[in-house]
Protein backbone atom coordinates (compact mmCIF):
# COMPACT_ATOMS: atom_id res chain seq x y z
CA UNK A 1 0.00 0.00 0.00
CA UNK A 2 1.25 3.41 -0.89
CA UNK A 3 0.19 5.21 2.18
CA UNK A 4 2.11 2.35 4.47
CA UNK A 5 5.14 2.97 2.08
CA UNK A 6 5.00 7.11 2.53
CA UNK A 7 4.96 6.56 6.29
CA UNK A 8 7.52 3.66 6.80
CA UNK A 9 9.81 5.86 4.17
CA UNK A 10 10.99 8.37 6.98
CA UNK A 11 14.52 9.36 6.75
CA UNK A 12 16.81 7.02 8.25
CA UNK A 13 20.28 7.70 9.86
CA UNK A 14 21.29 4.63 11.65
CA UNK A 15 22.44 1.41 9.13
CA UNK A 16 23.73 -1.92 10.11
CA UNK A 17 26.54 -1.88 8.80
CA UNK A 18 27.03 -5.72 7.81
CA UNK A 19 24.04 -5.77 5.51
CA UNK A 20 25.16 -3.93 2.68
CA UNK A 21 22.62 -3.04 -0.22
CA UNK A 22 23.36 -4.98 -3.52
CA UNK A 23 24.96 -2.85 -6.36
CA UNK A 24 21.94 -4.21 -7.91
CA UNK A 25 19.31 -2.92 -5.79
CA UNK A 26 20.56 0.42 -6.25
CA UNK A 27 20.72 0.59 -9.93
CA UNK A 28 16.93 -1.20 -10.31
CA UNK A 29 16.29 2.34 -7.75
CA UNK A 30 18.08 4.87 -10.48
CA UNK A 31 15.97 2.41 -13.19
CA UNK A 32 12.89 4.15 -11.19
CA UNK A 33 14.11 7.32 -11.15
CA UNK A 34 14.45 6.94 -15.06
CA UNK A 35 10.67 6.58 -15.37
CA UNK A 36 9.86 9.80 -13.09
CA UNK A 37 8.22 12.28 -14.37
CA UNK A 38 10.79 15.25 -15.97
CA UNK A 39 9.55 19.13 -17.17
CA UNK A 40 10.11 19.42 -21.37
CA UNK A 41 11.09 15.38 -20.76
CA UNK A 42 14.44 16.85 -20.37
CA UNK A 43 15.80 14.24 -18.19
CA UNK A 44 19.02 16.21 -17.02
CA UNK A 45 19.90 14.11 -13.67
CA UNK A 46 22.07 11.70 -13.88
CA UNK A 47 22.81 9.34 -11.22
CA UNK A 48 26.12 8.05 -9.47
CA UNK A 49 25.81 4.97 -7.85
CA UNK A 50 28.16 4.21 -5.17
CA UNK A 51 28.48 0.81 -3.37
CA UNK A 52 31.85 -0.19 -3.21
CA UNK A 53 33.08 0.20 0.54
CA UNK A 54 35.72 2.06 0.62
CA UNK A 55 34.08 4.49 -1.70
CA UNK A 56 31.23 4.44 1.03
CA UNK A 57 34.08 5.48 3.97
CA UNK A 58 35.58 8.21 1.54
CA UNK A 59 32.32 9.81 1.35
CA UNK A 60 30.96 9.76 4.84
CA UNK A 61 32.88 12.80 6.25
CA UNK A 62 31.98 15.22 3.53
CA UNK A 63 28.32 14.79 4.30
CA UNK A 64 26.25 16.44 7.45
CA UNK A 65 23.80 14.63 9.37
CA UNK A 66 20.85 15.78 11.88
CA UNK A 67 21.57 19.30 11.78
CA UNK A 68 18.79 20.16 14.66
CA UNK A 69 20.71 17.28 16.80
CA UNK A 70 23.58 19.15 17.83
CA UNK A 71 25.32 16.42 20.10
CA UNK A 72 25.11 14.32 17.66
CA UNK A 73 28.04 13.39 15.11
CA UNK A 74 26.17 11.50 12.83
CA UNK A 75 26.35 7.78 12.69
CA UNK A 76 29.11 5.91 14.27
CA UNK A 77 31.55 3.42 11.71
CA UNK A 78 29.11 0.48 12.02
CA UNK A 79 26.00 2.30 11.70
CA UNK A 80 26.89 4.11 8.79
CA UNK A 81 24.97 3.73 5.22
CA UNK A 82 26.41 0.82 2.90
CA UNK A 83 25.61 2.54 -0.24
CA UNK A 84 24.57 6.09 -1.85
CA UNK A 85 23.22 7.84 -4.75
CA UNK A 86 24.82 10.99 -6.01
CA UNK A 87 22.22 12.97 -7.89
CA UNK A 88 23.49 14.96 -10.44
CA UNK A 89 22.30 17.67 -12.90
CA UNK A 90 23.93 18.08 -16.22
CA UNK A 91 23.78 21.86 -17.17
CA UNK A 92 24.48 21.26 -20.55
CA UNK A 93 20.79 19.88 -21.02
CA UNK A 94 18.76 21.89 -18.33
CA UNK A 95 19.09 24.57 -15.25
CA UNK A 96 16.30 23.79 -12.71
CA UNK A 97 16.36 20.56 -11.44
CA UNK A 98 14.67 20.74 -8.35
CA UNK A 99 11.54 19.26 -9.12
CA UNK A 100 12.80 16.67 -11.22
CA UNK A 101 14.86 16.07 -8.05
CA UNK A 102 12.66 15.95 -5.36
CA UNK A 103 10.61 13.94 -8.10
CA UNK A 104 13.00 11.00 -8.32
CA UNK A 105 14.84 11.72 -4.67
CA UNK A 106 11.69 10.71 -2.79
CA UNK A 107 10.67 7.56 -5.36
CA UNK A 108 14.57 6.12 -5.07
CA UNK A 109 13.45 6.29 -1.39
CA UNK A 110 10.15 4.79 -1.57
CA UNK A 111 12.00 1.80 -3.91
CA UNK A 112 14.33 1.41 -1.04
CA UNK A 113 11.38 0.61 1.69
CA UNK A 114 10.12 -1.49 -0.43
CA UNK A 115 13.32 -3.60 -1.07
CA UNK A 116 13.62 -3.46 2.91
CA UNK A 117 15.92 -0.87 3.01
CA UNK A 118 15.59 2.42 4.08
CA UNK A 119 17.45 6.09 3.60
CA UNK A 120 18.27 9.43 3.72
CA UNK A 121 18.41 12.38 1.62
CA UNK A 122 21.62 14.62 2.10
CA UNK A 123 22.05 18.34 0.97
CA UNK A 124 24.63 19.51 3.04
CA UNK A 125 27.44 18.16 1.10
CA UNK A 126 30.97 19.01 1.25
CA UNK A 127 30.20 19.74 -2.83
CA UNK A 128 33.82 20.90 -3.94
CA UNK A 129 35.42 17.66 -2.32
CA UNK A 130 32.67 15.35 -3.43
CA UNK A 131 33.64 16.39 -6.89
CA UNK A 132 36.93 15.67 -6.63
CA UNK A 133 37.17 12.20 -4.43
CA UNK A 134 34.84 11.35 -7.84
CA UNK A 135 36.03 13.31 -10.53
CA UNK A 136 32.44 14.38 -11.33
CA UNK A 137 33.30 16.76 -14.48
CA UNK A 138 32.03 20.39 -14.19
CA UNK A 139 29.18 20.52 -16.08
CA UNK A 140 27.83 18.15 -13.97
CA UNK A 141 26.16 19.79 -10.66
CA UNK A 142 25.88 18.14 -7.46
CA UNK A 143 22.78 18.40 -6.27
CA UNK A 144 21.51 15.79 -3.67
CA UNK A 145 23.18 12.32 -2.00
CA UNK A 146 20.92 9.65 -1.21
CA UNK A 147 22.24 7.35 2.09
CA UNK A 148 21.11 3.99 1.79
CA UNK A 149 21.51 1.25 3.88
CA UNK A 150 19.26 -1.40 6.45
CA UNK A 151 17.96 0.91 9.03
CA UNK A 152 18.42 0.62 12.71
CA UNK A 153 16.47 3.33 14.14
CA UNK A 154 13.06 3.83 15.35
CA UNK A 155 11.25 6.58 13.82
CA UNK A 156 8.38 8.13 15.00
CA UNK A 157 6.20 10.52 13.35
CA UNK A 158 3.81 12.91 15.50
CA UNK A 159 2.34 16.20 15.45
CA UNK A 160 3.67 19.84 15.29
CA UNK A 161 3.16 21.50 19.01
CA UNK A 162 3.47 25.22 19.48
CA UNK A 163 5.28 25.28 15.88
CA UNK A 164 8.23 23.36 16.78
CA UNK A 165 9.43 21.58 13.77
CA UNK A 166 12.17 19.95 15.02
CA UNK A 167 12.96 16.32 14.69
CA UNK A 168 14.16 14.95 18.18
CA UNK A 169 15.47 11.74 19.93
CA UNK A 170 14.61 10.73 23.48
CA UNK A 171 16.88 8.43 25.74
CA UNK A 172 15.75 5.17 24.05
CA UNK A 173 16.86 6.68 20.97
CA UNK A 174 13.98 6.72 19.22
CA UNK A 175 13.36 9.65 16.30
CA UNK A 176 10.78 11.89 16.71
CA UNK A 177 9.31 14.19 13.42
CA UNK A 178 6.68 16.75 13.68
CA UNK A 179 4.24 16.94 10.74
CA UNK A 180 2.20 19.88 10.80
CA UNK A 181 -1.36 19.27 11.53
CA UNK A 182 -4.01 18.80 8.55
CA UNK A 183 -5.86 21.85 8.97
CA UNK A 184 -2.76 24.04 9.09
CA UNK A 185 -1.73 22.75 5.90
CA UNK A 186 -4.73 22.50 4.08
CA UNK A 187 -6.13 25.67 3.06
CA UNK A 188 -9.40 26.16 0.85
CA UNK A 189 -10.34 28.39 -1.87
CA UNK A 190 -12.96 31.39 -1.16
CA UNK A 191 -15.58 31.61 -3.31
CA UNK A 192 -17.23 35.12 -3.71
C1 LIG B 1 16.14 18.50 0.17
C2 LIG B 1 16.45 17.78 1.46
C3 LIG B 1 17.72 17.88 2.00
C4 LIG B 1 18.02 17.21 3.18
N1 LIG B 1 19.31 17.27 3.68
C5 LIG B 1 19.61 16.60 4.80
C6 LIG B 1 20.95 16.62 5.29
O1 LIG B 1 21.85 17.25 4.72
N2 LIG B 1 21.24 15.89 6.41
C7 LIG B 1 20.28 15.17 7.05
O2 LIG B 1 20.60 14.51 8.05
N3 LIG B 1 18.99 15.14 6.63
C8 LIG B 1 18.63 15.83 5.52
N4 LIG B 1 17.36 15.80 5.03
C9 LIG B 1 16.33 15.02 5.74
C10 LIG B 1 15.33 15.93 6.51
O3 LIG B 1 15.95 16.37 7.69
C11 LIG B 1 14.07 15.10 6.82
O4 LIG B 1 13.39 14.89 5.61
C12 LIG B 1 13.15 15.83 7.82
O5 LIG B 1 13.76 15.89 9.07
C13 LIG B 1 11.81 15.12 7.96
O6 LIG B 1 11.99 13.78 8.32
P1 LIG B 1 11.33 12.64 7.45
O7 LIG B 1 12.10 12.57 6.15
O8 LIG B 1 11.46 11.39 8.25
O9 LIG B 1 9.90 13.03 7.19
C14 LIG B 1 17.02 16.45 3.86
C15 LIG B 1 15.75 16.36 3.29
C16 LIG B 1 15.46 17.01 2.11
C17 LIG B 1 14.07 16.87 1.51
Amino acid sequence: MLAELVLKNRSNRRFNGKIKVPAKTVEKLIGLARLCPSGRNQQALKFMPITKPDDCDQLFPFLAWAGYLKEWDGPVKNEQPTAYIIILGDTLLGAKFEIDLGICAQTILLGAIENNFGGCMIGSIRREEVRSLFQIPGHLEILLVIALGKPVERVVVEEVKDGNIRYWRDLEQTHHVPKRAMDEILIFPKVS
